[in-house]
């Protein structure tokens, strides 16, 4: 397939986005950019009205494209086998070999287990509930500007965007949030590295005033914030963050539900960062587009009793079968390898984009995971929501599809299967699209 488009968003297109604003409730739907795909293969989707385009935002993130010929055939071969049994209840292959090569990839040399799970959010439930029962503790920390799900649990330490938690802030308790190390935007207007991650020190100081360390059960942290604007922290960060969490005893949760499976160069980002998580949450990549989430934890964690957690597809078969397919298939094809060399890669013809544009104030780049922030000005690096906007816009018409987050910033989150050629391609229509955004806007 390669990018074909005429008229955009097709009549055909219109129909389904008309209907389905009836038949669903709202959500977080691109209406700008409704898509409509019927057919895909790799990167490109064909939509309802016949125009073909470039995906770069890959479900956040289809890790082998659409139709890898592989994993088609291994997750066909699960469903002539069987589908569906109870995964919390029932026992079988698929299940136990994919909770060991869990166990195995993760971070941390100690013996540990699974809990699986269908989303990013019940694997944070999961993670919040073993952290607060373990250690008979009901506080947990978070960052500003973390984005951990919206189910009522995962919600009280997401802070996002406050419109995620309005009309519900009294249900959300026994949480609390704290700036994360967003170097662009210092949330104490430092600059890195003389500030010596004052971001990260100061919350002993938080232990000293209104979160006494004894009632402290976890801190929760995305390793790089995605929906918060793809934010790449110092590399010691976290480091320093365990530290001073081992000195009051408390679990350190890695929430890799954005950045595991490779998306960083490294299985888990928690290794580029130097730190080994008690408790690592997963989902979007680690099954290729199928549901599934997956909390991995230090044994000695584990419930008490049978029946405190649970739930019903968790570990099902064809989700377990795509992991383990998934799993071999970066190993085999040294995606790890090329996740870095296509982040190189895009890193410098963004650096490039960014050196000609008078609207992107900052790149950020840790493997294949991509924020390009825009602002109106440089020097006072005002957001520029609309400009943002704009450029996913007219890319979509251009045939490139895209995804924001955070205030004023686009994210790539293109599968690890990408090309040079397709690179240098997107990048061609986000720079027509942002020089067309700079006559309009400046
Ligand atoms: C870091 C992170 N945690 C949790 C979630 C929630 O995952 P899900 O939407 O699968 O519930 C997301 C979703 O975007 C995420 O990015």
């Amino acid at each position: 397939m390669s990018i074909k488009v005429t008229q955009i968003p097709g009549p055909k297109v219109e129909e389904i986005a008309r209907e389905e604003r009836e038949l669903l409730a709202t959500s977080t739907k691109c209406w700008d950019t409704p898509a409509g795909p019927v057919e895909a293969k790799g990167i490109y989707f064909r939509d309802k009205d016949g125009n073909v385009l470039m995906d770069w935002t890959n479900g956040m993130v289809v890790i082998l494209g659409h139709n890898h010929p592989r994993w088609n055939e291994s997750v066909i071969d699960q469903i002539n086998k069987f589908v569906y049994f109870n995964g919390p209840d029932f026992v079988y292959d698929v299940q136990k070999e994919a909770a060991k090569i869990l166990t195995q990839i993760t971070p941390g040399n100690w013996k540990k287990k699974v809990f699986f799970c269908n989303s990013g959010t019940e694997a944070n439930e999961a993670a919040m509930k073993l952290a607060r029962i373990s250690q008979k503790k009901n506080l947990i920390i978070g960052f500003l500007g973390a984005f951990h799900g919206r189910t009522q649990g995962s919600l009280s330490v997401t802070a996002s965007k406050s419109v995620q938690r309005k009309g519900y802030t009294s249900y959300l308790n026994n949480s609390f949030s704290v700036p994360y190390p967003y170097c662009y935007r210092c949330w104490y207007n430092m600059t890195y590295p003389s500030c010596d991650l004052y971001c990260i020190r100061v919350i002993e100081r938080y232990f000293q005033h209104n979160l006494p360390p004894d009632d402290v059960a976890a801190f929760i942290f995305e390793p790089v914030q995605g929906e918060g604007g793809y934010i790449v922290p110092p590399q010691e960060s976290f480091k320093l963050l365990k530290s001073i969490l081992d000195k009051y005893g408390i679990l350190m949760i890695a929430d890799e539900v954005q950045t595991g499976f490779g998306k960083s160069g490294y299985m888990f980002a928690s290794s580029y960062f130097g730190v080994e998580p008690d408790i690592i949450t997963i989902a979007k990549a680690i099954s290729n587009g199928l549901p599934m989430g997956a909390t991995v934890f230090r044994a000695s964690l584990d419930f008490k009793e049978q029946g405190m957690h649970s739930n019903t597809f968790g570990g099902n078969p064809l989700s377990c079968r795509s992991l383990i397919e998934v799993y071999n298939i970066i190993q085999e094809e040294s995606l790890l390898k090329r996740v870095v060399d296509m982040g190189n890669y895009f890193k410098q013809k963004l650096y490039e984009l960014m050196e000609n544009s008078r609207t992107i104030g900052d790149v950020r780049v840790l493997g294949m995971l991509i924020g390009i922030e825009f602002v109106k000005d440089r020097s006072t690096k005002e957001p520029a929501k609309e400009i943002r906007d704009f450029v996913v816009k007219r890319a979509y018409e251009k045939g490139l599809l895209l995804l924001s987050c955070g205030q004023s910033v686009i994210r790539i989150t293109a599968s690890y299967i990408i090309t040079q050629q397709e690179i240098d391609e997107g990048i061609r229509i986000i720079k027509e699209a942002v020089e067309e955004a700079e006559k309009l806007f400046l």
